[in-house]
């Protein structure tokens, strides 16, 4: 069957796209377009031109899948502008979303209508490119630069009401779209109606165009903080072209962009990332008929930071949630920091008063275990320590239904052993979610060995109904997240050790796009936290030992590696702290030396990077993609970069075998000693990504 088809309802005919699942713009779909609308154009019995779509949604932009091919005439501008000089009232019946190129598509109409709940946008700049089809030049005149630039920017859709508010759509139908459509363009037809083309459409930007400095207010109002991403800096100045050049020359200013960014490394990384989202949750050892149970009802346990974030997420998505505590003091204090959450997000207009009665009436705070009884799924968040969650698994045997599905919020431990505590180790396995639990959107699925298909699928269902990104990982001290942000920690501490100081280290950081620096990132969770744990196990720092037996534990008390003054953030170097980085090195007898960004930036990277390549060797990831997605979702690996494995690629192995080995001689650092894997790829000439997917290792 043809993608796009051609049919005369009366006089109206009704261009449809059909390929599934998201109507994107492949060859054929464009090609289909083009001669469909040539056809319809040029037929005496229309007098007007209705375009929609089958399944799911509108067209959702062009075909990801063909950017860095050759390119296939027609293009989509060629599509467009021949739909626009159609002259006959063409219009677009939009329903689920309309992004990139779809939307583009539907500018090249003279009118757009939609149903309520669709949804418009230029998600482009997700992608590292700019809308490559005239979307920056047309949306500033059909809705004006103030709204344009924002949604350019950031890419966010916005809902069909805000779209008709703003003249991006002309109509709302309720009830049948495709028929509420053709009756729109009756009317059109009957009105005689005045057939503007949206290139045409002057009158939202000619006062910006009469002063073109107030475009600079504009990008002030939407700034955000760039480290370094290229599209935003080319998007601003291809929509400054739609008030300072004529629309043709606007244009060629907007190709050239596109041309630009689609052929960078930024956005090929943004182009895999968006593919390795989508693949993360995709478990090709698991039996296709195995389908997750409904969860109707969850019980968090423990109402402390994560266990309360955690269980905000099953109320945000509408679903009843029983949360324990130990006392009635720590639950109602729980509970009491949950309504607060809420009433800050209702403050900042993210939520209505009604939404947050709703949210906390699904909430049910309880001291006895025995209210958990009719969950399907029960995650526990208790303190991080085995037998405590040994005990908690113990207690939940008893007071669940034997089908409850049982989660461990633990960031480190091993979830079999927990699992083995049950006597129902299928239905067992790990959810750590990333703090704060109800912001953050990485949910690393840890998967036991004995862990039922049913089970997994179960978690991985519900992760996407609280709104997260799921990614499986096998069982391993601190899984695939951690243990690699532990091989990075044990890297910076050994860089400060041997000469360089906490700024330098967090710059070196910050300079390759991460939102803070390992240093930076420590006082605001706090040094107390490992601290702790390394008194546990009987382990020593001596310069954060040093540093909270100084009662400098971050942020919360003023001071820790860095200073903060006046209740401020920004954090300021102290020299108390370099005086005890240098006690350190002189106690460790280590000679100090400059040390370079690079090499700091250097061997930070790579020292993850080593670190996911025995996570790959040891099948505790499925791909080098999942990896990517852990970090770029729970550790601010900025996402133009593409995640390690695949910035590894990048660079090239070779490269980071031979620094490895050359880091790992000069500091005597055994784990800097390259990953055989990582070896055996760079001997082999081949990258990360051709290893493909292997099931997570069951290993005892
Ligand atoms: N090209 C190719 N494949 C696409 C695609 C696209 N534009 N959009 C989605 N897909 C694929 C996904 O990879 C996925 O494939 P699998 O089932 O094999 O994993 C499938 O379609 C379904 O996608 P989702 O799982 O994301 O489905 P969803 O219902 O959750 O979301 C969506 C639908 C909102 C449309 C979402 O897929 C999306 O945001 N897509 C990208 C939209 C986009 O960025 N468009 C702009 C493209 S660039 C452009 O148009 C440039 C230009 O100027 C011409």
């Amino acid at each position: 069957m043809s993608v796009v088809s051609l049919r005369n309802e009366g006089d109206v005919a009704v261009i449809t796209v059909d390929n599934p699942p998201v109507n994107a713009l492949k060859h054929e779909v464009r090609a289909g377009l083009l001669d469909a609308f040539k056809k319809a154009g040029a037929d005496a019995n229309v007098k007007a031109i209705v375009l929609n779509c089958a399944g799911r949604t509108f067209i959702a932009g062009a075909d990801i899948t063909e950017f860095g091919k050759p390119p296939k005439e027609p293009g989509l501008s060629e599509v467009i502008a021949t739909i626009e000089n159609v002259q006959k009232p063409t219009v677009a019946a939009i329903h689920g979303t309309a992004l990139g190129g779809g939307l583009e598509t539907a500018l090249g109409c003279h009118f757009r209508v939609a149903v309520a709940t669709a949804k418009v946008g230029l998600p482009e700049i997700k992608l590292g490119i700019l809308p490559g089809a005239g979307g920056t030049q047309r949306l500033p005149r059909l809705a004006g630069m103030e709204k344009a630039f924002p949604m350019i920017i950031s890419g966010d859709p916005i809902s069909a009401k805000d779209a008709l508010a703003h003249g991006i759509v002309d109509e709302i139908i309720d009830g049948d779209l495709l028929a509420g459509a053709i009756a729109f363009a009756k009317k059109k037809v009957a009105e005689g109606a005045k057939l503007v083309r949206v290139r045409d459409r002057e009158e939202k930007i000619a006062d910006l165009k009469a002063n073109p400095d107030k475009f600079n207010d504009i990008i002030a109002a939407n700034s955000k903080k760039n480290r370094g991403e290229e599209a935003p800096v080319v998007t601003t100045e291809v929509l400054r072209g739609a008030i300072t050049k004529s629309f043709d020359e606007g244009l060629k200013g907007e190709r050239e962009g596109f041309m630009k960014l689609v052929v960078g490394d930024q956005s090929k990384a943004k182009r895999h990332y968006f593919f390795a989202e989508r693949e993360a949750a995709k478990v090709p050892d698991m039996s296709k008929d195995v389908k997750p149970k409904t969860v109707k009802k969850a019980g968090v346990i423990g109402a402390g930071t994560m266990g309360g974030g955690i269980t905000m997420n099953f109320a945000n998505a509408g679903i009843p949630v029983t949360i324990v505590e130990m006392t009635e003091e720590a639950l109602n204090r729980g509970l009491g920091i949950i309504r607060k959450n809420y009433e800050n997000t209702m403050r900042r207009g993210g939520i209505s008063q009604a939404d947050l009665d709703k949210r906390m009436s699904l909430i049910k705070g309880s001291t006895d275990f025995n209210d958990l009884s009719d969950a399907d799924l029960v995650i526990e968040a208790v303190f991080e320590e085995m037998p405590i969650k040994k005990e908690v698994f113990a207690k939940l045997e008893k007071v669940t239904r034997p089908d409850t599905i049982l989660a461990t919020n633990t960031s480190y431990l091993n979830v079999d052993e927990i699992a083995a505590t049950t006597g129902r180790v299928p239905n067992v396995l790990g959810m750590h979610f990333f703090s704060p639990a109800n912001v953050m959107k990485l949910l690393e699925i840890v998967r036991g060995k004995n862990t039922s298909d049913e089970a997994l699928a179960t978690a991985i269902d519900v992760a996407r109904k609280i709104n997260k990104v799921p990614t499986i990982v096998g069982v391993c001290h601190g899984f695939v997240g951690n243990r690699m942000l532990k091989a990075r920690g044990i890297e910076a501490e050994s860089l400060l050790l041997e000469g360089a100081l906490p700024q330098e280290v967090d710059a070196a950081t910050t300079g390759f796009g991460f939102p803070m620096g390992p240093f930076a990132m420590s006082d605001l969770a706090g040094l107390d936290i490992g601290w702790r744990i390394r008194k546990a196990m009987g382990q020593k720092s001596e310069i954060f030992d040093s540093l909270c037996e100084l009662g400098r534990y971050g942020q919360k008390t003023g001071s820790g590696v860095y200073r903060y003054e006046g209740g401020s953030r920004t954090p300021i170097p102290d020299e108390v702290t370099e005086q005890i980085i240098v006690n350190a090195s002189k106690n460790a007898g280590i000679k100090r030396r400059p040390i370079s960004q690079q090499e700091i930036g250097e061997r930070l990277i790579f020292s993850m990077i080593n670190e996911g390549a025995r996570i790959l060797e040891e099948g505790i990831a499925m791909r080098p993609s999942d990896i990517d997605v852990v970090y770029v979702n729970g550790y601010g690996w900025p996402v133009w970069q593409g995640g390690p494995m695949f910035y590894a690629d990048l660079v090239g192995l070779p490269y980071i075998v031979e620094k490895l080995e050359g880091y790992a001689k000069e500091s005597g650092n055994e784990h800097l000693q390259p990953a055989a894997l990582l070896k055996r790829l760079a001997a082999e000439g081949r990258g990360f990504s051709s290893l493909g997917v292997s099931p997570i290792k069951k290993a005892a």
